[in-house]
């Protein structure tokens, strides 16, 4: 999967706002992709984009090398999955487990008579007895249907998968769960991921490179390890620092500016009011406000949209 120059905007004139801001990134082959950032730094709009569910402005998305078009066929919507965040709403709430894994099934055109065994695969793949194929969602833990979500995207056997905060609402150790489940999966079927969450600790876990997004841009850019050892963006560090340690006090926000309007984004680094280096206090950190520091294209080994990055380190 390659993304290069994605755009996605919402709204006209005064109120346009761009969520995804020329994005570039590519998964290889059955490699997952972390992408973290805050609350509406354009996470889902990205996942919506490439799953096909949201057309964008510009830019291209290919899948094995092939132009997905902006309107996307059936087939091509089969191949791309979204799992996404607060499954229990978007599971009907009278329909029992078998119904709604029935449901995407048929969908898939599996024949009618193949049905209830397909049903049964996909409950055992996620981990879920086949006892709760009668089972409303609102009598299961939300483990439970974040599984059959999971279940669901699973049933057209898709070549690629999005989860977005698949793993957010759950409590810690519904959470491990989840996270193994998807990297056993994962290896199991061969899938190309791109796995959403602001935990940037849960996307160390799942993913092999991690993307951090702020204001629908892509500020970092590179392999997990180095991201989370040596971050490249002050961003990224901010986001670092704010991982609870266990029996410490929980960093606070990295400074008390109000979050900027996502319609009328800062000018130059669209981090330069927020940023704790604060280059900007400096002569040479003018160009942090004036000028937008180069968007990140893919292919690169470590990238940061920063204007004074620090050295790459060798690992
Ligand atoms: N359908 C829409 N119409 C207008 N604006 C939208 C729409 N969907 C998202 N946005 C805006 O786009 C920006 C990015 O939103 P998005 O949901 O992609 O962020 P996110 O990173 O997934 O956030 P969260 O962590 O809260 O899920 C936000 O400013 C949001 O308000
Ligand atoms: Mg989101």
């Amino acid at each position: 999967m390659t993304v290069d120059d994605l755009t996605v905007a919402f709204g006209h004139g005064r109120n346009r706002l761009v969520a995804v801001d020329r994005v570039s990134l590519g998964v290889p082959h059955g490699a997952a992709l972390g992408v973290v950032g805050e609350s509406g730094s354009g996470k889902s709009t990205l996942g919506r984009a490439i799953a096909g569910l949201v057309a964008p402005a510009g830019g291209e998305i290919r899948l094995d090398g092939r132009l997905l078009p902006p309107r996307r066929s059936r087939s091509d919507l089969r191949r791309i999955q979204l799992a996404f965040q607060n499954a229990g709403g978007s599971l009907s709430p009278r329909m029992p487990v078998a119904r709604i894994l029935g449901d995407a099934v048929a969908a898939a055109g599996v024949p009618r008579e193949r049905r209830r065994d397909r049903v049964d695969e996909l409950l055992e793949a996620v981990q879920l007895p086949t006892t709760l194929r009668d089972a409303l969602p609102g009598r299961l833990s939300g483990g439970q249907r974040q599984r059959v979500a999971l279940a669901r995207a699973l049933a057209s056997e898709p070549e690629f998968l999005i989860c977005d905060e698949v793993t957010s609402a759950l409590d810690v150790s519904a959470r491990g769960a989840m996270l193994n489940l998807l990297i056993r999966l994962r290896r199991q079927y061969g899938w190309g991921l791109i796995f959403i969450s602001h935990d940037i600790a849960a996307v160390r876990q799942v993913s092999d490179d991690i993307a951090v997004m702020y204001l629908g841009r892509t500020l970092e850019l590179g392999p997990g390890e180095a991201v989370v050892a040596a971050p490249r963006h002050p961003y990224t560090r901010t986001l670092i620092e704010a991982i609870p340690v266990l029996g410490e006090a929980p960093a606070g926000p990295p400074d008390d500016v109000d979050p900027p309007d996502p319609r009328h984004p800062p000018t130059g680094c669209p981090f330069h009011t927020r940023c704790p280096l604060r280059p900007r206090a400096e002569p040479a950190g003018a160009r942090c406000v004036t000028d937008e520091p180069t968007p990140i294209t893919r292919g690169l080994p470590h990238h940061a949209a920063c204007h004074f990055p620090p050295p790459l380190e060798r690992t």
